[in-house]
């Protein structure tokens, strides 16, 4: 509008002028050139500056965790491994785990898991200054996860975004996470948000390790304004050590050894603890909530445990908790109580999918926020633990404002669990071959293959012998590939959309978020 007005004077000043001395054109012109750059310039720099000022409350605006749809029960996988019934469910704590789709890998569960919170939230592609990724599954030793994510970023003319993938175990996700609060904290950031997306295909060999795989992705909005915002207090531990790594390339399989594993990461809890106990006295008794990377349930209640030891001796800490809670918190039925209350809440994606291993910590923020618990105003302790290895402890404060949470109180985590498809052993071990067998990067495999994933999840379309990957999205329901417009269609992907609608869809990416979102708006009034 600015440059039209300016235009308009400039033009009419001409006409005027025709008749007069040109060289006074020139000179007007001139002037109101330079006051048009000097005033566009400040509307430049006025922006610029808006984007450099430090922003507060920085952290996670929206999460979403993506799982398969098939999973293997524990209680039948110790039929069929033919161990003590109770070891894998009672010794290990876990219930069942999640199982990838032969067509599933890293890169199409996290754009599953990218296009679900894009979706949910309304959130314009334009609006995405960073992606970081946080994974060990990567398919390529050279080309990031991140890259296949840009598929949908150069369709809405948004290629200016920074960030790669994080790569070490279980801690990539951690990583890409604080990169990303440190990005839009800095005087370098460009007043967008960034989207983390962090998971694994966890899967091991045949042996005592497989029962504590998993499989699952979480995608998050990062930016100021938070409801989950990143506590001040952090404290790290990183060593050189061999408990788990995957020296063979062309296999999905760690070399674990799973007892040296344990010792790392309770080496790994105690170093992280007294630094950030000592930074400012912070115990884990102030905590609402202690969220600990989790392999499985057991190490969790243990390392919970563990932290409850240390207070107890800890004259000052045991004197300060009696005081506070009124009782003797160290009694053995209330510190079952306080795991019950402040730990369990965030366990039930690790019990119900296993381990995500990157995703784990932020699968377990998820089943907190979708959870009956009152939150709002609350804290949380974490824990992130990757082998090799890198740990960090850090905080996150809940905003007060409980209707910051109510989009996560609507979703039914139960009700999608409970929609998910139970395999047998052998079928789980056959699709376990399958992967590590690479079957799957084979297109007359893919062709015939009957991906059997929730609706709207990509899968591997295609593979050619330059090992270039394809992906799509399908729904199975109406047994359906989506093409290029229907995977656009609001009304969602089995209603037959009218042409004029998909006009509106396909050209609703060249407008504003404020007029997407009316667009879509207006077509769910149309849909009713
Ligand atoms: N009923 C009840 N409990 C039982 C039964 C039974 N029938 N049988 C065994 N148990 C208990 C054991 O007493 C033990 O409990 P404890 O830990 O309190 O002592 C527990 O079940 C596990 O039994 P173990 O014999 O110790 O199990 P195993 O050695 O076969 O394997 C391990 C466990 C090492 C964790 C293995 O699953 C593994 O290697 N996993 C991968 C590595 C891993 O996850 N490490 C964690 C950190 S690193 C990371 O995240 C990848």
């Amino acid at each position: 509008m600015a440059s039209l007005i300016f235009f308009l004077i400039v033009f009419m000043n001409n006409d005027n002028s025709r008749e007069k001395n040109i060289n006074k054109i020139k000179y007007n012109n001139n002037i109101y050139i330079f006051f048009f750059f000097r005033y566009n310039k400040k509307i430049f720099y006025d922006n610029t500056m808006a984007a450099k000022k430090r922003v507060e409350d920085v952290g996670i605006i929206d999460i979403e965790t993506y799982f398969p749809k098939l999973y293997v029960s524990q209680e039948d996988l110790e039929e069929s491994m033919n161990v003590s019934k109770g070891k894998f469910t009672k010794g290990l704590l876990q219930k069942n785990m999640a199982v990838a789709d032969c067509s599933e890998d890293i890169v199409s569960m996290c754009l599953t898991a990218m296009h679900n919170l894009m979706e949910r939230g309304e959130i314009d592609w334009k609006d995405i200054g960073r992606i970081s990724v946080g994974s060990e599954s990567s398919i390529d030793k050279s080309k990031s996860i991140k890259s296949y994510m840009m598929d949908i970023f150069v369709e809405n003319e948004n290629t200016n975004i920074l960030g790669v993938d994080c790569i070490n175990a279980c801690y990539g996700g951690t990583s890409a996470f604080l990169d990303s609060v440190n990005w839009i904290e800095s005087s370098r950031w460009n007043g967008k948000y960034a989207l983390v997306l962090t998971g694994d295909i966890a899967t091991y060999e045949e042996g005592a390790a497989r029962p504590t795989g998993g499989a699952g992705v979480s995608a998050m909005l990062i930016g100021p304004d938070a409801p989950i915002v990143l506590g001040r207090n952090l404290s790290s531990h990183f060593e050189n050590v061999y408990d788990f790594y995957k020296p063979n390339m062309i296999s999905e399989y760690p070399v674990v050894d799973g007892k040296l594993s344990n010792e790392c990461y309770s080496r790994a809890l105690d170093k992280c603890y007294h630094y950030f106990n000592c930074e400012d006295g912070r115990d884990i008794l102030l905590f609402d909530y202690s969220i600990f990377h989790a392999p499985y349930g057991k190490l969790v209640k243990k390392c919970y445990e563990r932290l409850l030891d240390k207070e107890e001796n800890e004259e000052e800490s045991r004197k300060r908790a009696m005081e506070k809670n009124k009782l003797n918190v160290f009694d053995k039925k209330i510190r079952e109580e306080l795991y019950e209350k402040r730990v369990l809440p965030t366990m039930k994606l690790s019990n119900e999918c296993g381990n995500m291993y990157t995703g784990s910590i932020f699968s377990a923020l998820y089943s907190l926020l979708t959870s009956k618990e009152s939150i709002w105003g609350k804290n949380v302790l974490i824990f992130s633990y990757g082998s090799g290895l890198a740990s960090t402890m850090f905080e996150l404060e809940f905003s007060k404002d409980k209707s910051k949470f109510k989009k996560w109180k609507e979703i039914d985590l139960d009700g999608k669990l409970n929609d998910r498809i139970k395999i047998s052993p052998k079928e789980f071990s056959e699709k376990l071959d399958k992967r590590e067998n690479k079957i799957m990067l084979n297109n007359e495999n893919l062709s015939n293959h009957k991906p059997i994933v929730f609706d709207n999840t990509f899968v591997l379309k295609s593979y050619d012998n330059l090992h270039r990957r394809s992906y799509e999205r399908i729904n199975i329901n109406c047994n359906n590939k989506i093409n290029n417009i229907t995977r656009k269609n609001p009304l969602g992907a089995c209603a037959p959309m009218p042409t004029s609608l998909a006009y509106l869809t396909i050209k609703k990416r060249n407008y504003s978020s404020r007029s997407n979102n009316l667009i879509l708006k207006c077509l769910r009034i149309l849909k009713k």
